[in-house]
């Protein structure tokens, strides 16, 4: 946990505020399937952005970003789009909904910092959009619902980022749990908690540092090209509304009919929501070997049927590949740049740190970064933090009770000790010491 952001709070503000912690998200296969109400298998990650709120007696609200050391004023009557800083547009996208929705907030402080990185597929976007609006739900008690705050996020990204995301980010930064993944319906968003249980194997995600200018049009392009497909498919197949319902079975009677770079993107899809579903069976089974080999499928389609790799994350996985004790690999998120994804033997990870980090160094003069990652909670406060919601009550509830428990455990066994010490004298005649 990031403690500056409470420092700083402290020194700008001096008020105490409440702090929030928003996660980053990896996704262990299921990608570019969201925004076709297909199906994904992301979880939260312990790193993530920090948040300090207030509510500010001044006539003005102030957000500071402790990484560029820059502050931002907003007139919450008009939260428009601004040119910079290009960060402020998160929080103005979010802000701008509550005053559609006639959510009234006063004009509060609040500092943000994070440990993610940015450009590295891992969702630190969502995560500021996701902490913002969960502080300012918290802070005014505004009443919206985890659900609500998560359209909300989405929204955010595609009006003021720009990017018409699916809804995977912002749903994993929301309702992420600790040592879990979970499989969801992007149609329904039904979900499930899958524990991961990963033995001598961990999840270790390899940097490549480098992050392709188109990543964001491209986005967009791959988004249209998936309509363009249904809508010749579904001329056909007037029950396909989205990639979701195209079967694979369907998929040949398309092969002369579309083009061929959308019938790949289609082919994609519709593989890729297969994978997920099987990879869900792998993992409940406990056959890391059979889910690795398709989060290795995955990658190939990404890169040479929906082309969102590059070269720098196909060299990492054909290093991934050719290493033992790496089940599988594949990059992460949006693609052309940003990370790859390993299911890597524990006590391989730092060879193979220094070998892949030479050769990547060798072949393109970057650095090679790597994190391990385990699955942690979703957006929640921390640190002497009361929810106002339900769901985060009921935890708290439930800790509660744990803690009584084991405190009247405590008296019990204080007790009978003092019984037993009681008899023990008794019987041996000493006097105890009561
Ligand atoms: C980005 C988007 C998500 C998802 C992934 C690709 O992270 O924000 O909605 O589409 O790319 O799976």
């Amino acid at each position: 946990m990031n403690p500056s952001v409470k420092l700083k709070f402290a020194e700008r503000y001096g008020s105490e505020p409440l702090i929030i912690h928003a996660p980053g998200r990896i996704n262990l296969i299921g990608e570019h399937t969201d925004y076709n109400d297909g199906f994904v298998m992301p979880a939260a990650i312990h790193m993530g952005v920090q948040f300090a709120f207030a509510p500010s007696q001044a006539a003005e609200t102030s957000i500071y970003s402790l990484k560029y050391d820059e502050a931002f004023r907003v007139d919450l009557s008009k939260p428009g789009k601004v040119a910079q800083p290009g960060w402020a547009n998160y929080f103005l996208g979010i802000l701008h909904q509550l005053n559609e929705r006639g959510l009234k907030t006063g004009n509060f402080n609040c500092v943000f910092d994070g440990d993610l990185p940015t450009g590295a597929g891992l969702s630190s976007s969502a995560a500021m959009e996701c902490g913002f609006v969960f502080g300012l739900n918290e802070l005014f008690k505004l009443g919206l619902t985890r659900l609500e705050m998560i359209h909300m996020a989405q929204w955010a990204e595609h009006h003021y980022a720009g990017v018409k995301c699916g809804i995977m980010d912002q749903f994993s930064s929301m309702m992420g749990k600790e040592n879990h993944a979970f499989m969801l319906d992007c149609r329904s968003l039904e979900y499930e908690y899958l524990p991961l249980s990963l033995g001598d194997y961990t999840l270790l995600l390899c940097d490549t540092n480098v992050k392709h200018a188109l990543s964001s049009s491209e986005y967009n392009t791959r988004r249209n090209e998936c309509q363009q497909g249904v809508a010749v498919i579904a001329q056909k197949y007037p029950e396909v509304k989205s990639l979701r319902d195209l079967t694979a079975a369907m998929l040949p009677e398309f092969k002369d009919e579309l083009p061929g770079v959308i019938y790949n993107r289609c082919r994609f899809v519709v593989e890729e929501n297969n994978r997920v579903v099987e990879a869900g069976k792998d993992l409940k089974r406990g056959d890391l070997v059979a889910f690795g080999k398709k989060m290795f499928a995955a990658h190939e389609g990404l890169s040479k049927l929906y082309e969102v790799s590059c070269e720098e994350l196909d060299f990492l996985v054909e290093l991934a590949k050719e290493s033992n004790g790496i089940l599988g690999a594949r990059m992460i998120g949006g693609g052309f740049g940003g990370c790859t994804l390993n299911l890597i033997r524990g006590s391989v990870v730092p060879s193979l740190v220094k070998s892949a980090g030479l050769a990547y160094y060798n072949r393109f003069g970057v650095e090679m970064t790597h994190y391990a990652v385990s699955p942690g909670k979703g957006t929640s406060g921390v640190a002497g933090y009361r929810s106002n919601s339900l769901n985060d009550y009921i935890d708290w509830v439930g800790v509660k009770s744990i803690y009584r428990i084991t405190m009247q455990g405590r008296i019990y066994t204080t007790y009978i000790m003092k019984k037993a010490l009681h008899l023990q004298s008794f019987l041996s005649g000493w006097p105890d010491s009561n």
